[in-house]
């Protein structure tokens, strides 16, 4: 077994490991990539003020998000098709999540279900809800996730229609694999794969199949996204999905300080700061960079999150100290769970928190809420002067 130090690491397993139809799924972004590319290089931009001489005995990374207690403010990000990582992946990373003691975050187009991640776990998870053309289903959906105990919603506003992953359609993703010649001579180099795969009956969008009526392809996130995602979606709308939930209510995609000020007005506990990982508006800013815009304009009024770029602990390190509360990682899990299952996420967990530990001790800080930009060297025109 290689000695896993990094998250780098993970992901080379995950890439021998997993279908290439998956592994380049969570590897991509839209058109030219160059958001998806911008959120890591952007964070190596900003370095790291080392301070000496301060007692580092009495360290934490304890903190909270929305109120919730975390062992560090990181939480596992929605992902679809997680399941298709390795066999009932979003259970797998769920348990992880619990027992590091983070948030885990259930995506609507997960493989395994609400009730499938309620079954197998203790602590309640936050539910990521896409809102869909079909109220019956959401009302229901909303519902499910009430009773499932979830302990937040996260709405995610950037999404109303897919932004093209040319990966995705070259190698014609669906969820199961539809069985080509070209798939099924990659699949039997994935034997691992394979037999998890055997010994689940998980294999499609659990939230959706049997849940949602006189649907079309229900395997192919495209052409479901295409049909289904409600384009009408507004502030009224998420307004009145707020009351429906009734719950403590995390709006993700946020990427302008105007929608901030509008998520602020409609009365939702949190924000994320994303692009969807680089996968949805290509020539979008990274997150990082928007972040201190962000925070500036709303840091005082509402709890600001963000994700897209984390792949470290230091990553984690640099968005606190420019004001989010917690940030979230996608990749960076997935990479563990298609690499090694729950011992894989449970892996990245610990490779980020050590990261993020030590770092703090080396900037002279011994908790995560005292992190603040005076730990950072950002480069003058970091924002940038964009008009
Ligand atoms: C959403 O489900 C995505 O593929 O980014």
């Amino acid at each position: 077994m290689p000695v896993i130090t990094t998250i780098d690491d993970l992901k080379r397993m995950h890439k021998r490991r997993a279908p290439k139809m998956f592994y380049d799924y969570t590897e991509s972004g839209s058109w030219t990539e160059q958001t998806f590319r911008e959120n890591t290089s952007d964070f190596e931009q900003i370095r790291l003020r080392q301070r000496v001489a301060v007692d580092m005995s009495d360290r934490s990374t304890k903190a909270q998000m929305i109120g919730q207690d975390v062992a560090m403010p990181v939480a596992l990000a929605p992902v679809g098709l997680t399941g298709m990582q390795c066999a009932d992946g979003e259970i797998k990373a769920a348990k992880a999540a619990e027992k590091f003691g983070v948030p885990f975050t259930l995506s609507t187009m997960s493989i395994c279900s609400i009730e499938d991640v309620a079954e197998h776990t203790k602590n309640p998870f936050w539910f990521q809800l896409y809102v869909m053309q079909d109220e019956e289903f959401v009302d229901n959906i909303i519902a499910r996730a009430k009773n499932a105990g979830c302990s937040a919603l996260v709405l995610t506003l950037d999404l109303q229609i897919l932004g093209q992953r040319h990966k995705d359609l070259k190698n014609g993703l669906t969820a199961p694999p539809k069985l080509t010649i070209t798939t099924m001579i990659n699949l039997a180099t994935k034997w691992q794969w394979g037999l998890g795969m055997l010994q689940t009956k998980r294999r499609s969008f659990g939230n959706i199949v049997g849940h949602a009526k006189g649907v079309g392809d229900t395997s192919s996130l495209s052409s479901w996204t295409a049909e289904q995602f409600d384009l009408r979606l507004d502030w009224d709308k998420i307004a009145k999905l707020k009351e429906k939930w009734g719950g403590k209510l995390i709006l993700k995609g946020i990427l302008d300080p105007e929608d901030a000020r509008k998520a602020v007005e409609i009365g939702a506990d949190a924000i994320i700061v994303s692009n969807h990982g680089g996968r949805q508006l290509d020539g979008a800013l990274s997150a990082i960079r928007m972040l201190p815009k962000i925070v500036q304009a709303v840091g005082n009024q509402i709890e600001i999150h963000m994700d897209s770029g984390i792949r470290s602990g230091q990553d984690v390190l640099k968005a606190l100290a420019l004001g989010a509360k917690g940030v979230y990682i996608g990749r960076a899990y997935i990479y563990g769970l298609g690499a090694m299952g729950e011992k894989g996420v449970s892996t990245a967990l610990d490779v980020i928190h050590k990261e993020l530990d030590v770092t703090m001790a080396l900037c002279g800080r011994q908790h995560v809420q005292d992190l603040d930009r005076d730990v950072l060297l950002v480069p003058e025109n970091f924002e940038g002067n964009w008009a």
